[in-house]
Formats: C-alpha cells, sequence, structure tokens
C-alpha cells in the first residue's frame, strides 16, 4: 500500500486519532485532548477543547522561532506598477497595529468586519488582523456589484467595514466608495465605522462615518494575539448558492489551521522558506486559503500578485515574476493559463524568462481541459496537478498528493481523494455506482476538518442546502465518477451554479437581474461553453404578452442589469428572446436539459415535458453558441 492510500485509509478509519497527530503542526494555547466531537451531529465539530490563535500561527511563531527576517509576503502589483515586501517581523508588527485599530474601533471577538479590498497587502493584514483579535472577518470579491455587498453586509452585520479607495483593472479604475456607498443605501445595517485606505490611482472623499487607514493604523497601539476555542468561526466567506441569496459559510478556527497547514506539505510539497504563488484574489477561498492562510502557517514565502494574466504588460508577466522572486510552485485557474496560451502559443514568454525555480503548477477552479494541461506541462517543464475543491470544503478533496505521494497523471481528473475525505458515486436514489459510471459526488460524514460546519447564522439552510438529500452525506453539488484506479473524474455542477473564468456564479441570480425589466416574461440563464472563461452565462428571454420592444436596444438593457446587480464578474454578455422555454407539465423549467444541449451532452429529455416542439426550437440556439 503506497503512502496516500496508507494516509486515506486511517483519516477515515480512525479520524480521531490521525487529526490529532496532524493537529502537532499547529502551536495551541491548549491542547486538544481529543480531535472529533460527533456529539452534535451532523453539526460535527473539530478539536473542541483546543485553543489557539491563527495569527499568532501564521506569524508571530515563524518571529520567536528565529525566522522574522525571512520574507513573508510580496505583494507585486502590474497594475499600479508597484512593489513591497514584508519579513515576518515586519508583516506581523502592521499586522498587530491594524488589529490594534480595529480595538480601538470597538471590535472585539466574535464581531464582524467586513473586508472590501483588492489585491493589496493591507487586504491580507486585515484578515490576519481579525483573526488576531478574534474577530469574524468576511471579505468581499472588487468584482461584485452593490446589491451582492449590500446583502452581505445585511447578513453578516459588521461592527466595521475596511475597505479600499479603488481597484484597479486594465481598462478602469473602480472606485469602491460610491459602491460601498450604494450598497449601505439598501442594507439596514450600519456598521459604526469605515476604514478607508487610500490608494492614489483614485482617493476617496471621506464622508461621515470614515477614517482614513494612515489616520488610524500607524498611530494605534499593538494588539497581542487572543486564545480561541478551536471552534470559534474565523471567518465567513459568501457563496453562490442555487438561489440569488449567497450562502455565508462558516470556517472554524483550529480545524481550519491544521487542515490547511497539513495540505502544504501533504499536497502541494510546499515548506518553510518555500515562495508559494496563489494567482486569485483574496475576494475567493483560493485566496483565503492559499494567498493569506497556509503559506504563512508553515513559514513560507506567499506572493499577493494584483493583475492579469496576459497584457500586464505582456504574456510574460507571470514567468517574470517566477523569475523574479524564485516560484516554487504556482496556483491558479485553468482559464488563466488559457489566456496565455492564447496570446503565446508557442510559449515564447516562458522561454525568454529563468523559470528553473518551479517544480510544480497546480490548477483549480474549473474543470482543467486535457489542451491546458498539455499546453502548460510542454511550455513549462513541471508536473502539472488538476485538483479539485470548494468554498465549503476549505482546501482540496481530490488532488495529486505530491508531498506524500506523487501520482501518474490522468488528463481529465483530480486524480486521487485527499486523506480526510470520503468520496463516494451515487445515483438519484443514493445508491454507489460502479466504478467508471458517472453519479452524484457525495462525501460520507464527518467532513475533514477545515470544512465548512455550518452556515453563518442558518443551520437549517445549511442542513437543506448539502445535507439532506443523501442523509449521512454531504452533497457536493458536482458529478463525476471514479475509474478502477480510484481516480475521480469531475465532470461538473449538476445545480444552478456556473464556474466563470474560476468566479462562481448562481444563475438564479442573474436570472433575478433579467427579471427586473418590464419587458421580461420568464427567463432562464445556464452556462454554456467558452473557450477562455470555460463557461460563460447565456440567457434565455421570453417577452411579455403585448411587449414589443427593439431586440437590439433589449438586449442591451439585459446585459446591463446583470451588470448593475451581480457586476462585472458576471461576464454576461449572451442573451436570446425567445417564443417560450421548455417545461414539465407542472411547469418547472428545464434548465438542465438546456444546459446538457448547450454543452454538447446528452441528458434524458423528461417524460413529462409539456410541449417539446418548445425544446426543439431552443436546440439550435443552444447549440449554435461560440
Ligand atoms: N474588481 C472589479 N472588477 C473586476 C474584478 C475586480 N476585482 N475582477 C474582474 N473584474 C471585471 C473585469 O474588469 C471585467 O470587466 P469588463 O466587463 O468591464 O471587462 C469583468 O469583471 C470580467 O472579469 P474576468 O472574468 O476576470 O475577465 P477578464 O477578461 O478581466 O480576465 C482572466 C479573464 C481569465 C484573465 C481572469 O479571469 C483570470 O486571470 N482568472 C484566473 C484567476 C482567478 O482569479 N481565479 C479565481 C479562483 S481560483
Ligand atoms: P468554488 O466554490 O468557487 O471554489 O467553486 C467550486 C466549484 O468549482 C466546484 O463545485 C466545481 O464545480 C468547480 N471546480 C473546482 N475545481 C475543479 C476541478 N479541478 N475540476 C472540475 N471542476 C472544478
Amino acid at each position: 500500500m503506497g503512502e496516500h492510500a496508507r494516509n486515506h485509509e486511517r483519516s477515515l478509519v480512525d479520524p480521531d486519532g490521525y487529526w490529532l497527530r496532524t493537529a502537532e503542526l499547529i502551536d495551541w494555547d491548549v491542547k486538544p485532548s481529543r480531535a472529533l466531537d460527533e456529539t452534535k451531529a451532523p453539526f460535527y465539530k473539530w478539536f473542541p477543547d483546543g485553543r489557539l490563535n491563527t495569527c499568532a500561527n501564521a506569524l508571530d511563531r515563524h518571529v520567536d522561532r528565529g525566522f522574522g527576517e525571512r520574507t513573508a509576503l510580496i505583494w507585486d502589483s502590474a497594475m499600479v506598477p508597484a512593489k513591497r515586501s514584508f519579513t515576518y517581523r515586519e508583516l506581523r508588527d502592521e499586522v498587530a497595529r491594524v488589529a490594534g485599530a480595529l480595538r480601538a474601533l470597538g471590535v472585539d471577538k466574535g464581531d464582524r468586519v467586513i473586508v472590501y479590498m483588492p489585491m493589496v497587502p493591507e487586504a491580507v493584514m486585515t484578515m490576519l488582523a481579525c483573526a488576531r483579535i478574534g474577530a469574524v472577518h468576511s471579505v468581499v470579491f472588487g468584482g461584485f456589484a452593490p446589491k451582492e455587498l449590500a446583502a452581505r453586509i445585511q447578513d453578516a452585520r459588521p461592527k466595521v467595514v475596511v475597505a479600499a479607495s479603488c481597484g484597479i483593472e486594465p481598462t478602469r479604475v473602480v472606485a469602491y466608495q460610491p459602491i460601498l456607498d450604494e450598497a449601505l443605501a439598501m442594507s439596514d445595517h450600519r456598521p459604526d465605522h469605515t476604514l478607508m485606505l487610500q490608494r492614489d490611482a483614485q482617493r476617496a472623499e471621506l464622508g461621515p462615518g470614515y477614517l482614513d487607514w494612515d489616520d488610524v493604523v500607524p498611530t494605534a497601539a499593538p494588539a497581542e494575539p487572543v486564545s480561541v476555542a478551536a471552534t470559534d468561526p474565523l471567518y465567513i466567506l459568501y457563496t453562490s448558492g442555487t438561489t440569488g441569496k449567497p450562502k455565508g459559510v462558516l470556517r472554524d478556527t483550529g480545524g481550519h489551521a491544521v487542515a490547511l497547514a497539513w495540505s502544504m506539505g501533504a499536497i502541494y510539497d510546499v515548506h518553510a522558506g518555500d515562495v508559494f504563488w496563489t494567482i486569485s484574489d483574496v475576494g475567493w477561498v483560493v485566496g483565503h486559503s492559499y494567498i493569506v492562510y497556509a503559506p504563512l502557517l508553515v513559514g513560507a514565502t506567499t506572493v499577493v500578485y494584483e493583475g492579469k494574466p496576459v497584457g500586464t504588460p505582456d504574456a510574460g508577466a507571470f514567468w517574470r515574476i517566477v523569475q523574479e522572486y524564485g516560484v516554487r510552485t504556482i496556483f491558479t485557474a485553468p482559464t488563466a493559463i488559457r489566456a496565455i496560451k492564447k496570446v503565446d502559443p508557442k510559449a515564447a514568454e516562458v522561454a525568454a524568462y529563468d523559470i528553473t525555480s518551479l517544480a510544480a503548477l497546480f490548477l483549480a477552479g474549473e474543470r482543467l481541459d486535457p489542451e491546458t494541461l498539455q499546453w502548460a506541462s510542454d511550455a513549462l517543464g513541471v508536473p502539472v496537478t488538476d485538483h479539485w475543491w470548494q468554498t465549503e470544503t476549505g482546501w482540496p478533496i481530490a488532488a495529486n498528493p505530491r508531498g506524500l505521494e506523487p501520482m501518474p497523471v490522468k488528463p481529465g481528473s483530480a486524480t486521487v481523494p485527499v486523506p480526510g475525505w470520503d468520496v463516494r458515486v451515487v445515483d438519484g436514489e443514493g445508491r454507489e455506482r460502479e466504478t467508471g459510471r458517472e453519479g452524484e459526488i457525495v462525501i460520507k460524514l464527518p467532513l475533514p476538518p477545515g470544512a465548512l460546519t455550518t452556515l453563518w447564522g442558518d443551520d437549517d439552510r445549511f442542513v437543506e442546502s448539502y445535507l439532506s438529500r443523501y442523509p449521512g452525506y454531504y452533497h457536493t453539488g458536482d458529478s463525476g465518477y471514479i475509474d478502477d484506479d480510484g481516480y475521480l473524474f469531475v465532470m461538473g455542477r449538476t445545480d444552478d451554479v456556473i464556474n466563470v473564468a474560476g468566479h462562481r456564479l448562481s444563475t438564479g441570480a442573474i436570472e433575478a437581474a433579467l427579471a427586473t425589466h418590464p419587458a421580461v416574461a420568464e427567463c432562464a440563464v445556464i452556462g454554456i461553453p467558452d473557450p477562455l472563461k470555460g463557461h460563460v452565462p447565456f440567457g434565455l428571454v421570453v417577452l411579455k404578452a403585448g411587449a414589443a420592444p427593439d431586440h437590439d436596444e433589449l438586449r442591451a438593457e439585459l446585459v446591463a442589469a446583470v451588470r448593475r446587480d451581480v457586476g462585472p464578474v458576471a461576464a454576461f454578455r449572451d442573451v436570446a428572446i425567445v417564443p417560450a422555454l421548455p417545461k414539465t407539465r407542472s411547469g418547472k423549467i428545464l434548465r438542465r436539459t438546456m444546459r446538457g444541449i448547450a454543452n454538447g451532452r446528452t441528458e434524458a429529455v423528461p417524460p413529462t415535458i409539456e410541449d417539446a416542439s418548445v425544446l426543439d426550437a431552443l436546440k439550435p440556439i443552444l447549440r449554435d453558441r461560440p
């Protein structure tokens, strides 16, 4: 039995023993005496009697052990452009001041702080500062519309919002304050203060309720880390569900720290002193786990990059950074590699840099197509690893465990379930499928440390969304199959969630935006294939009786409505006006069937279809998208 299989088996047979041993990777204020608490199942808890501080584990302990001069964080902005770097000592001191500033603003243990910032070091500092004082951060991605930000403010009810004056996109500067003001106007919750980091690209006019970061943070009394229970919340991260209302994934403190620290060695083979670069955004789970927490927990150097893969200034942006900082491992989404491949198909830009420090490329966030895998493997000459996980799980469910036991790559597969994850493939009735047959991917409970513990303030929705469809199992929402070698192949979502350029979106939220148009009677949004972004949303709209708008104008208005209500990140550009939508006799729109047709898959058309000719009429529209 190989190292991976041995670990996987032990983790499932004796989760308590396995994770208690793994907990040695973390410094505890009070060591846990046991790992798994099943008393309130399905609300499992990890390390119920342990106490720790995640920020102290990410920063102070490395300084205390004599590694204070090691580089903790390198910030490289291709957008400003600018570069800064922080040693562990410097980062600890900065974070302690931010923590002190938050405390002076009245933030206490358990209070929520919304972080609305682009890829600047202060975003990372604010997250760690919250962890330092036991506050719960909730980071909001900058590409969302005010309505999405408002929903998060409304639900999290933050004591303080920490924002930056702007984000910088290649074609425009995105002023954050107007978005924030609009969001606050939509919410009935008022934070006590908003702390604003002024960026030169666009400074904000600070009105009442706003404080300037530079007036508050540099003079703040540094705060020491507070000891919190392992089961106390570390953060809330909102993610798209099947309805328009985002789900507040709640992460605990102890399980998260243990799982992430372990994953760095076992999966990524990255250790103290190595340079690890995750190219994502702090607003996504990938950013939380692998830009901020995991690399710092193990004493590695994390690169925080503000920019795009291409055009900043050219297709060599990534390789310049690898050369300049000696990056050992990159983690990004396949879409970023496709963007580079499109403008540099022969990888001439790769050859222009010295990338000999690079040991591996990890990709996740969407399906890795075999062509992109091949191109990246050839261009970089390093192992390219697909791995699969979700906001909810917090760290990889299936991966090629490079630190534990590197395995042969199979195109299309995220390799094998990682220790801790008991992955099964079932049919609609919950019966396990034989190998090679596609079905719903579920995970037998308990989920390992680091996975979500519930949804913020909504235990019922947690159970209903993930645990009730297949009792005893977590329902991932993805379909796939396991082959005879135990490799997992993830085929795609079975629900109304889509991934656009690695960004997770709810088609329900996009439909809600379309439905606000007075001419729209009903609509459906599905994900259709896109050569760069993997999938993009495509709208089908039926007009109200008597409505006869100019179709070009209407389409432009619908695109604008989605940008207004969901945000530019939805990348919604394509909408067809159709006479009718296919439905079952009970009136349910056949989204899944349409999705199957658009994606070239054969999905059985339900026998209960109301009028098959409606679907037949749509087939060419669905198939002929670019
Ligand atoms: N703030 C404000 N607007 C943002 C934004 C942010 N943080 N991020 C994206 N947007 C905007 C973009 O400017 C664009 O606006 P536009 O319609 O005015 O052009 C729109 O949202 C769509 O953005 P995106 O899907 O990112 O497209 P893009 O053309 O800017 O870039 C990629 C495409 C593939 C290069 C880019 O998405 C990428 O690098 N993705 C991979 C990495 C990643 O972030 N993965 C996430 C999880 S692992
Ligand atoms: P997010 O919560 O944003 O991380 O998105 C999670 C979803 O992205 C998963 O449920 C999958 O549908 C998809 N996904 C993530 N990684 C992969 C992968 N390696 N292969 C296929 N799909 C993936």
